[in-house]
């Protein structure tokens, strides 16, 4: 133990001694609530006091606080730190738990009669877990735990809210299982796996569950792109961009060369998870008509929790997403090579969680990899049949400095600690300069598969009215929201885009969560001075202290694919944002040229610079029951601050150190 450690350990002694008898009669103050149970979820018996499940405690991260302060450090470009990039070791020692906050949780649970020879802690000494009863763990949360039924069938172990002392609050961020249930409303993944647990829980786990809905990469996931007609012949001219986009109408249309570099290094990452796959047929048909140069090649594929990627169901629903994200990719940044991230096997439906233990070890809860919530998170090895039973990746891949990724859920299907655990790993991957893009979504204000808010139970809707109902990760303002434009009919390339507006409304609006961080203070401000947002409190947090989405935009309709042997057009932010990822990449070819480093999180320097975007100021992103927002002259929570000047974003990103 180091010297720090050790007066950190006895303060948090002192504290606990004097302030708060442990135990008991300690106060307990509300930590986590859920107001409404999601749909289709009713509440069954309650459980056992004798059942066992494994409880996991999050503990709070250090200087996280000081978050925007390192950001800034590295990202701002009037910082005398621009572009020094901080290690994975440097990341791990500034933010893991306090030698205090450890030992202030493992007090309670040891005075609460949890001996600490149950107790383990994840390597990265950011999570505790132990086996309780039903009874001990509703003694420590003074919570009620039931059994939660879905309509389809499945179960999962629950409470409604939980509470911990009050001296902890500021040691603990989430505690599992609670009352997080979410977007995977129908996934097959419950409690963990426990050979020698009593029922309820073992039976729970041998049921054979049916297939999912709406999960990350499945063929009804609401993020996928939108099919449109099929195209008899893809013209490469520049004509009828307006009807059909190809690369060289995106190369024209942002002025951005052919890609002529490919460093060591510099491969683009772009994110799928399973069962969406690309086709390498489609990909040859692709490639042969927009790209001969590179016909037969295929990305580098890191295969993530048993990934593969199946070639069994070939369809747009199951292979759209990929084909548009790498066609477009491989194709725009070539002779540089695309990265594939493929997360989670074919039965268990993978999040971003998954994805982000692969490439960073410490962020894993257990040494296996497993994430935070088995209802979001793909758990492995699966006891699922046909399941991956292997060992879960937690570290192992290494990460590439910008990332595409076509795929979102919606910031309320979470919770808030969790959306903002996650949030904060990307903050960690900026410190060490890596880009993350992510769609900010297909729905307008509405949320995923055209949901709002109900204002009176908080359930999601059929999108007809209610609380507009922002985007994850899009409102985490530490990555970068790429929202989407047209070419406006019987246009070209040479004039102005406006929002997107056909088949698919730019994802956009305000979060429900996360504050506005200071490099969108002024663009906001300006925002809400220059235009008079007649909505009120019943439809955004509309206090301008919150952060506004998509940061930056690109074109996202009439997309020539090929997919299922034919070409098709498709839609939606999940094109936008390989197109402007490739754009990234290509840039920090240009750097690592000259020896700079890799631009890494952008949006510090592209608000203090807006004019090296086309600033967009037509259209809207209707949704809710509303017309949304309107694109307008500055940025705006449709089209953020607009498309790629690829010149002059160039110029500025080669002219900071
Ligand atoms: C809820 O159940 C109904 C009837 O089974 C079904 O039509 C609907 O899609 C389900 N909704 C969700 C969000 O799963
Ligand atoms: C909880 O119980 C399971 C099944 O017995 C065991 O595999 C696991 O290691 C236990 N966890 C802890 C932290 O003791
Ligand atoms: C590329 O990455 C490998 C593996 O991480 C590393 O060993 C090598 O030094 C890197 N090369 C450059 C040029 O950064
Ligand atoms: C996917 O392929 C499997 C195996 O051929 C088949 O059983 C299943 O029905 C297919 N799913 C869809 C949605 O087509
Ligand atoms: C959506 O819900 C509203 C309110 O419940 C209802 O009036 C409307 O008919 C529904 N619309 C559709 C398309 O189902
Ligand atoms: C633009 O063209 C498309 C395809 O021809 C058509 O569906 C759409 O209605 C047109 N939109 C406008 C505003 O004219
Ligand atoms: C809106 O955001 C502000 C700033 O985060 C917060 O104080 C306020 O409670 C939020 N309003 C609502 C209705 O959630
Ligand atoms: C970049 O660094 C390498 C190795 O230090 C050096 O050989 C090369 O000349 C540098 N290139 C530029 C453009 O500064
Ligand atoms: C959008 O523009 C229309 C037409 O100018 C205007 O009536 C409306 O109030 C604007 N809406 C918002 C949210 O700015």
């Amino acid at each position: 133990m180091r010297i720090q450690d050790i007066v950190r350990l006895f303060a948090a002694l002192v504290v606990a001694v004097t302030a708060s008898p442990l135990g008991s009669s300690t106060r307990h103050v509300v930590h986590e609530r859920r107001s409404v149970l999601p749909h289709n979820w009713s509440k069954q018996s309650r459980l056992p006091p004798t059942a066992v499940f494994p409880v996991r405690i999050g503990l709070v991260q250090q200087n996280l606080d000081r978050a925007d302060e390192f950001i800034d450090q590295v990202s701002h470009p009037l910082s005398a730190d621009y572009g020094k990039h901080w290690s994975a070791e440097k990341v791990a020692e500034m933010f893991s738990p306090s030698a205090e906050t450890v030992f202030a949780v493992k007090s309670w649970l040891h005075a609460s009669g949890i001996e600490p020879s149950r107790i383990r802690m994840s390597k990265s000494r950011n999570w505790v877990e132990f086996n309780a009863t039903t009874a001990e763990a509703e003694s420590l949360l003074r919570a009620q735990y039931h059994m939660y039924h879905h309509e389809a069938g499945h179960k999962h172990v629950a409470c409604e809210e939980y509470s911990i002392p009050s001296h902890l609050v500021e040691h603990i961020d989430i505690v599992t299982p609670t009352v997080h249930f979410d977007k995977k409303v129908g996934s097959p993944r419950r409690v963990q796996k426990h050979e020698n647990l009593p029922s309820p829980i073992l039976e729970l786990n041998k049921r054979q569950l049916p297939a999912p809905h709406g999960l990350l990469g499945s063929p009804d996931d609401a993020s996928n792109p939108k099919q449109g007609a099929a195209i008899e012949n893809a013209l490469m001219s520049l004509d009828n961009c307006d009807t059909m986009i190809t690369p060289p109408c995106l190369q024209a249309l942002y002025n951005v060369p052919p890609g002529s570099k490919a460093a060591q290094n510099n491969t683009l990452g772009v994110v799928e998870f399973t069962p969406q796959a690309f086709s390498q047929s489609d990909m040859n048909k692709f490639f042969t008509q927009f790209a001969p140069g590179i016909t037969q090649t295929s990305p580098n594929t890191n295969l993530i929790d048993g990934a593969i990627v199946q070639t069994q169901n070939q369809s747009f629903s199951f292979n759209g997403e990929s084909n548009l994200d790498l066609q477009y990719a491989m194709t725009l940044i070539a002779p540089q090579q695309v990265t594939l991230f493929q997360v989670g096997d074919l039965v268990s439906s993978a999040s971003f969680n998954n994805f982000l233990d692969a490439i960073d070890g410490s962020y894993c809860n257990f040494d296996g990899g497993d994430s935070t919530d088995p209802n979001v998170d793909g758990q492995y090895p699966s006891n699922l049949p046909g399941g991956f039973t292997g060992p879960k990746n937690c570290g192992g891949f290494t990460s590439t400095k910008v990332y595409s990724v076509s795929y979102s859920s919606n910031e309320a299907d979470l919770t808030s600690k969790y959306v903002q655990r996650q949030c904060m790993e990307y903050m960690k991957l900026g410190l060490q300069g890596v880009t993350m893009l992510f769609s900010s979504g297909d729905f307008g204000v509405a949320g995923n598969g055209d949901q709002c808010i109900d204002s009176q139970t908080l359930a999601f809707n059929n999108g007809s009215s209610g609380i507009f109902n922002p985007s994850f990760p899009g409102t985490c303002p530490y990555i970068t929201s790429v929202g989407a434009t047209q070419i406006n009919n019987g246009s070209s390339v040479r004039t102005p885009e406006s929002a997107c507006e056909r088949v698919i409304f730019s994802g956009g609006g305000f979060s429900n969560v996360f504050a506005m961080p200071s490099y969108q203070q002024s663009a906001v401000t300006s925002y809400f001075s220059n235009n008079k947002i007649s909505y009120g409190a019943d439809r955004f947090n509309n206090s301008q202290k919150v952060r506004g989405f998509p940061d930056v935009s690109a074109n996202g309709a009439n997309y020539v694919i090929a997919v299922d042997g034919k070409f098709a057009l498709t839609f939606g932010t999940s094109a936008s944002t390989p197109t402007f990822a490739s754009m990234v990449n290509m840039i920090n070819e240009e750097r690592l040229a000259v020896n700079k480093t890799s631009v890494g999180f952008m949006n510090p320097t592209l608000y203090v610079n807006p004019t090296v975007m086309n600033d967009i100021t037509n259209g809207g992103n209707q949704g809710c029951g509303t017309p949304g927002f309107n694109s307008t002259k500055g940025w705006d929570p449709v089209t953020g601050l607009g498309t790629p000047n690829y010149p002059a974003m160039l110029k500025l990103f080669m002219s900071l150190p």
